[in-house]
């Protein structure tokens, strides 16, 4: 009986047919042709995967983007059980304006492991490194949570870097921030890159702010592969998705655990880079040779890979 640790080649040739599919849209200013195209590459290459999966957290309904949708039975129908979660594309507007840090990412878990949000689009988040496991409490005053991030880490508080998307929404908690006398690092999009960097404490050592519900649950198994920590609350910004989320019979505001977000160890996390950033490069082609860069983040081993691959171009 095959288990998820022996889908991760296959599932890498998911996201590198996203990214290799979306390539041609980069810099081209459509976004959601872009976003299509890694959706059709994604779809279709997924039916190989020797799997029985279920899209439980699949994106567009917030954008009413192209998606693989809540429910989508994918894999080749053999295999073990499996909730896939995608993200198609992940900064679709880096995409479409040539921009760096857009990457094509899924995850995949026990069936039954991943949260599922329901309706909530938007999550709070909180990512912190695994030196900082369990020693944050997200409710805290953000004077407090740096204070102990800090002597988690090691660091003295002016040290810390935190990364947040640079939306209007933040702008009280940036201030928070550097009132306690942090850093911020500003991305207009691409928190997962965010969360990938909090989770290795690598360029940053914390991601905080809201974002996509399913980016969260996309970078909680990142984080539960390597032994980082990450709370998610739902932070609905419209009345009509809280009242969505609430007849749904989920709390927004309620700080959810890592384990909450995603219960099994047995987690993979595979993203291909589209257009270079932080974490990953992006779709290289030169003298009819297409190249890609993924990455894979196991937790049956806590393991992190980096696999490049060149196929024939056309
Ligand atoms: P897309 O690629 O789907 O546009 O998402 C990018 C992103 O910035 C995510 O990284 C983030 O979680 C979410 O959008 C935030 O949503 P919004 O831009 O609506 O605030």
């Amino acid at each position: 009986m095959s288990s998820i640790r022996d889908l991760t080649l296959p599932l890498v040739t998911v996201t590198e047919a996203a990214a290799r599919g979306a390539s041609a849209w980069i810099g081209r200013g459509q976004k959601e042709t872009g976003d299509g195209a890694a959706v059709d590459a994604m779809r279709s290459a997924m039916q190989a995967v020797p799997m029985r999966g279920m899209v439980v957290i699949g994106e567009g309904e917030k954008d009413e983007a192209p998606m693989l949708y809540n429910g989508e039975e994918v894999g080749s129908g053999q295999g073990p059980e499996v909730d896939i979660a995608v993200d198609p594309v992940e900064g679709t507007s880096f995409l479409a304006n040539g921009m760096p840090g857009s990457i094509c990412v899924l995850a995949a878990a026990p069936k039954g492991a991943m949260f599922r949000p329901g309706p909530a689009f938007y999550m709070d988040k909180l990512v912190v490194p695994p030196a900082a496991r369990g020693k944050i409490d997200p409710a805290a005053p953000m004077k407090d949570k740096l204070a102990a991030l800090a002597r988690a880490l090691g660091k003295d508080v002016s040290e810390l870097v935190v990364f947040l998307l640079k939306k209007p929404r933040h702008d009280q908690v940036i201030a928070e921030i550097q009132a306690a006398g942090a850093m911020v690092r500003l991305q207009t999009d691409g928190d997962v890159s965010g969360g990938i960097m909090a989770t290795l404490g690598d360029k940053v050592d914390a991601m905080m702010g809201i974002g996509g519900t399913p980016e969260g649950v996309i970078t909680a198994c990142a984080a539960r592969a390597l032994g980082a920590d990450m709370f998610g609350s739902l932070a609905p910004q419209k009345p009509d998705e809280a009242e969505a989320v609430r007849a749904a019979g989920l709390t927004p505001g309620k700080w959810l655990g890592l384990n909450d977000l995603v219960s099994s160890d047995d987690v993979l996390f595979v993203a291909s880079g589209l257009t270079s950033g932080d974490i990953l490069s992006g779709v290289h082609t030169g003298a009819g040779l297409v190249t890609t860069e993924t990455l894979v983040i196991a937790g049956q081993d806590a393991s992190l890979r980096r696999i490049f691959t060149r196929v024939r171009a056309g």
